[in-house]
């Protein structure tokens, strides 16, 4: 096969940021996709209903002319989120889903949870309305090594909180373990999963032998080659549980490329020609579909997109390349290797 056509996709998890890097990012995730799940963590983070309809406002005046594009808005999760306001910003159709951090797992997190009790009320609230919770499944705790954090968080806090709120739906997002696919494996009612294109092509031999990639960088890390073989095996299967999640997160190349650098790794650009390359490598270009176009809207109950997209296969090239934005360079994801698969429709 070197031609196939998908409905259009859609991305369940990804970072447009505001302002200026909105401006320049937005197009890229548009261009191929009709809708996404938009993450929260802004500074302030988008924590109200009132805040995610004028986010939402913003994201759609930076689309330019000519794209369609439909931005389905998160609310992040604190522990004085107000039950009723989460219940009237999804009665309204604005919000899909509400995001958990835990506090200080990643990039803008610190207003997130600590004492994972203080939002039971919310969790209740949303398992009656069927609002999806989002979570970042790391703990943070330091004495947890970094490669442990996501099982640790399965068994220590999602877990727990599913067997509290058995009605809660819940996405655990960019999963990096085969405890992870364990977990989805061995719990069939109201569990999805997304899996980010970065981790389906490195593990952290990438990010560490023969000197440090700070753009393979992101949380979670990418854990060793067996994890990464899990998710590829989880993403090509065919489960209806597994859906795309870019995780697509931009930071400028200054901010990456320092002793102290961020965390993300854009991908918006590039997804659908690398998901290609990933498929025809599990021999499950058949699935891909599924994957990026089908399983998504089925979890969040919404229909399936009209349109389409069609990839095909022709000369290697590298996918080495940044895009500008007017706060600077942002370095997009390249696996090491050039790539035959593009979008040409
Ligand atoms: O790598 C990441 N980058 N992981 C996250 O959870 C947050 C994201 C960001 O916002 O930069
Ligand atoms: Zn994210």
């Amino acid at each position: 096969m070197d031609r196939i056509t998908l409905r259009r996709p859609d991305d369940w998890h990804l970072h447009l940021r505001d302002g200026e890097m909105l401006k320049a990012v937005l197009p890229e995730t548009a261009r191929h996709f009709a809708r996404a799940i938009i993450m929260p963590n802004l500074v302030p983070p988008v924590v109200t209903g009132a805040q995610a309809a004028s986010y939402r406002d913003r994201i759609l005046a930076a689309l330019p002319e000519g794209m369609s594009f439909e931005p389905l808005m998160t609310l992040y999760l604190t522990e004085d989120t107000d039950p009723a306001d989460v219940a009237a910003a999804h009665a309204s159709g604005l919000v899909k889903a509400v995001k958990l951090y835990p506090a200080g797992a990643t990039t803008n997190s610190h207003s997130g949870v600590r004492d994972f009790d203080k939002v039971r009320p919310v969790f209740e609230t949303m398992a009656e309305i069927g609002l999806p919770l989002c979570t970042h499944g790391e703990v943070t705790a330091h004495e947890v090594d970094i490669f442990d954090r996501e099982a640790v968080f399965i068994e220590t806090v999602l877990d727990p909180i599913r067997r509290a709120t058995p009605g809660l739906k819940v996405v655990m997002e960019h999963i990096t373990t085969s405890d992870a696919v364990d977990y989805v494996a061995a719990n069939e009612t109201n569990l999805g999963a997304t899996i980010t294109t970065h981790h389906l092509m490195i593990n952290r031999n990438h990010i560490l032998v023969g000197g440090i990639k700070p753009h393979y960088y992101c949380l979670p890390v990418a854990k060793r080659a067996s994890h990464q073989l899990a998710l590829r095996k989880a993403a090509t299967s065919g489960d209806a549980r597994y859906f795309l999640g870019t995780d697509s997160a931009p930071h400028t190349d200054p901010n990456k490329e320092q002793a102290c650098g961020c965390a993300g790794c854009f991908t918006a650009t590039n997804t659908m020609a690398l998901l290609a390359h990933v498929f025809e490598e599990e021999n499950a270009l058949d699935r891909l579909e599924g994957f990026t176009s089908l399983h998504g809207p089925a979890f969040y109950g919404l229909p399936v997109n009209e349109g389409t997209l069609t990839l095909a296969k022709g000369a290697a090239r590298s996918l080495a390349g940044k895009l500008a934005t007017g706060e600077g360079p942002v370095t997009q994801f390249d696996p090491g290797h050039p790539i035959e698969w593009d979008v040409v429709g």
